[in-house]
């Protein structure tokens, strides 16, 4: 059985991972289980340095395998901001509030047919040895005029996703977890570990 160690102390996320990596002959753990893991400071220039420098930083202390996700929401007419500023887009002490509020308010004379968006997640499995593999996974969408819906977290309110009807905050947890970029990403990387366990 292969150790990953998931580079997370967020609870939500290892369950949701947990779950999302069922029936692989893993066994997963999380920085709980390495509470003298450094703390790895998030300041790459894209998802994919982010994730890579925590995946690395963290297989190098445990001498595990460990695996490490940075994602984000990019808007096109912005260059791809708020990217991996999304959580601090509306600055230090910002919340998904505040960020929603700069977000509306920057696109305020972006029409709708410029308005087109996309979520991602960049995941980054490194071995102790330097090896890195990284999976990706997009959710294309727009950026609505005005927050509808009061599920999910983030950018949810004002991402519309046309194919849906809806912005993301207005689908269930299920549908969210079938749809996103996470469980895009994530069911990449299964489907190469269900490859390379196959092939032994
Ligand atoms: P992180 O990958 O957990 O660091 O997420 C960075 C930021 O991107 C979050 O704080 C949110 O602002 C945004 N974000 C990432 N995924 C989502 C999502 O599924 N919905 C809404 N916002 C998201």
């Amino acid at each position: 059985m292969k150790t990953v160690v998931f580079a997370s102390r967020n609870r939500g996320k290892i369950r949701e991972i947990r779950a999302l990596l069922e029936g692989l002959p893993i066994s997963l753990r999380s920085l709980d289980d390495f509470p003298d893991a450094p703390d790895v400071e998030e300041d790459g220039d894209t998802f994919w340095a982010n994730a890579r420098k925590k995946a690395l930083a963290i297989a190098r202390h445990t001498g595990c395998a460990a695996l490490a996700d940075d994602s984000g929401l990019t808007v096109a007419a912005l260059g791809g901001a708020p990217g991996v500023h999304s959580a601090r887009y509306a600055g230090e002490n910002a919340d998904d509030a505040k960020n929603i509020d700069k977000l509306l308010r920057v696109m305020k004379d972006i029409p709708k047919e410029r308005r087109n968006a996309a979520f991602r997640c960049v995941l980054v499995l490194c071995e102790p040895d330097g090896s890195c593999e990284s999976f990706e996974g997009a959710w294309d969408g727009r950026i609505a005029e005005t927050p509808d819906g009061d599920g999910g977290f983030g950018y949810d309110p004002v991402f519309y996703v046309p194919a849906l009807g809806k912005t993301v905050a207005r689908l269930s947890l299920e549908e969210k977890n079938r749809l996103s970029h996470r469980a895009r990403a994530f069911g990449r990387f299964r489907e190469a570990l269900e490859r390379r366990f196959q092939n032994r």
